[in-house]
């Protein structure tokens, strides 16, 4: 465990002089790591994307805070994939999670941020498989959009809902909201 976020944290650090992004991984929760499964903290009302239960968080937290510039979002890809390969996600359901949370992050730049506001994304394991969390400080709510032929646009909740195993939104205390997805470990 040592060892893999060693080597996450020599990544994220190569990434600093490249962008401007500030990077930050942290361990939330020491209780957390105990077996014991845990509730996320209730912040506000919770929606549920598609009415299933939120996860409950299983491990600490890892953290990852952006500045919400176009280039968070693969910064954002490559901190993830790392996080998930170390947790023995196989290689397809990496690629699964890398496209979800893609579109999530890309959603909290386009629509949940303007341009230089703080961004983050939190991964943890839960009782029903690895989570991602997206924050931003918007109140506007996420919508999955009616998929139509005719239109460029609207397809990136719909992708969510269709590849992750859940996903939903919170508000949070502080203002804003966390739009998190429940990846999936396998892809057979
Ligand atoms: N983080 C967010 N903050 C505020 N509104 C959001 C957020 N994410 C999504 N939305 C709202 O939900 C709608 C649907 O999101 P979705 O990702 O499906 O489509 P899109 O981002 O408009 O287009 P696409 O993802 O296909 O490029 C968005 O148009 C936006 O109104
Ligand atoms: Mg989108």
């Amino acid at each position: 465990m040592i060892a893999s976020f060693d080597k996450l944290d020599k990544m994220l650090r190569s990434f600093r002089p490249l962008h401007d992004c500030s990077l930050l991984i942290a361990s939330l929760s020491r209780k957390g790591l105990s077996k014991k499964a845990s509730r996320p903290p209730k912040e506000g009302r919770e929606m549920i994307g598609d009415k299933s239960p939120p996860p409950r968080v299983m491990t600490d937290t890892s953290i990852l805070t952006l500045t919400s510039v176009p280039e968070a979002i693969k910064v954002a890809r490559d901190f993830a994939r790392c996080w998930l390969e170390c947790k023995g996600v196989d290689h397809a359901a990496v690629q699964v999670g890398l496209l979800v949370i893609n579109e999530l992050v890309t959603n909290a730049h386009k629509h949940g941020s303007e341009p230089g506001d703080v961004i983050s994304v939190r991964l943890y394991m839960s009782d029903v498989g690895p989570v991602v969390e997206v924050r931003d400080g918007s109140d506007a709510e996420p919508r999955a959009l009616p998929l139509t032929l005719d239109s460029f646009s609207g397809r990136g909740l719909a992708i969510v809902s269709e590849l992750a195993k859940a996903w939903g939104f919170r508000r949070l205390a502080s203002g804003g909201k966390a739009v998190y997805a429940v990846l999936r470990e396998a892809t057979a």
